[in-house]
């Protein structure tokens, strides 16, 4: 089952998500992440966040070595295995259908000596989150995943039960409407935002959240 209708006349900008693969070297490792837009849609095709987003963390500009990272929404797996090259424990998450291609493409570019320092699991928004350690990770990692409105409390839902306050956030964003900003208005209710990086050829956004210290005061 798809994740979204496939459209078989896309606009030419789309043709290279009917690629059946994408290669990138980050890390000093060639990857080469198989695609099939027609299989599972948005899932299973690179998008540009996750290329910006792995570039971003490639640049060093957050600690990876030994820590404790999940990604959620994570279609391909590119960011996660970008992480795991940069030496971290990365939980790769997305919706059931697309585990598959995931596992595959993890298995496909990790030295099998770093396959153990990356999982994929399932991980829909806001659903059976206590499979996961609340407040157990010191990086959650999103690349294109705020596009869809009715999922946004379920998202923010996710991330709040996540985040301990230390955890640090990391959102690469296309703003494509103004419903995606409203997201951010949502997250700035319990989080600290800051835009970190803008990649002005992709017009694509990072934004780094910190849980807000909770109010106590009666
Ligand atoms: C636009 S794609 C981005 C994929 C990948 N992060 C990238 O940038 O290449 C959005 C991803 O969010 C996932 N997603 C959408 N709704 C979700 C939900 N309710 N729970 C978990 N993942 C979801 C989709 O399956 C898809 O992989």
């Amino acid at each position: 089952m798809a994740l979204v209708p496939y459209v078989e006349n896309s606009l030419p900008i789309l043709s290279k998500f009917h690629n059946a693969s994408a290669n990138f070297r980050f890390c000093n490792h060639d990857i080469n992440i198989a695609q099939d837009w027609k299989k599972l849609g948005v899932a299973a095709v690179v998008w540009d966040a996750a290329v910006v987003l792995s570039m971003y963390l490639e640049l060093g500009s957050v600690e990876l070595k030994g820590k404790s990272v999940l990604e959620l929404g994570a279609g391909t797996g590119l960011v996660g295995i970008v992480a795991a090259l940069l030496g971290a424990n990365v939980t790769i998450t997305d919706r059931e259908p697309a585990l598959d291609s995931l596992s595959t493409n993890v298995k496909t570019n990790l030295p099998a000596d770093m396959l153990g320092s990356a999982s994929v699991s399932e991980l829909t928004w806001g659903e059976d989150l206590q499979r996961y350690p609340a407040g157990g990770f010191h990086l959650i990692l999103g690349a294109d995943i705020v596009y869809l409105e009715n999922t946004f409390a379920a998202l923010l839902e996710t991330l709040k039960y996540l985040c301990s306050d230390t955890t640090i956030v990391l959102l690469s964003c296309k703003i494509r409407y103004e419903r995606d900003s409203a997201f951010l208005d949502m997250l700035k209710q319990s989080f600290a935002v800051e835009e970190v990086y803008y990649d002005p050829e992709k017009d694509i956004h990072i934004f780094k959240a910190s849980k807000l210290p909770q109010n106590t005061e009666l």
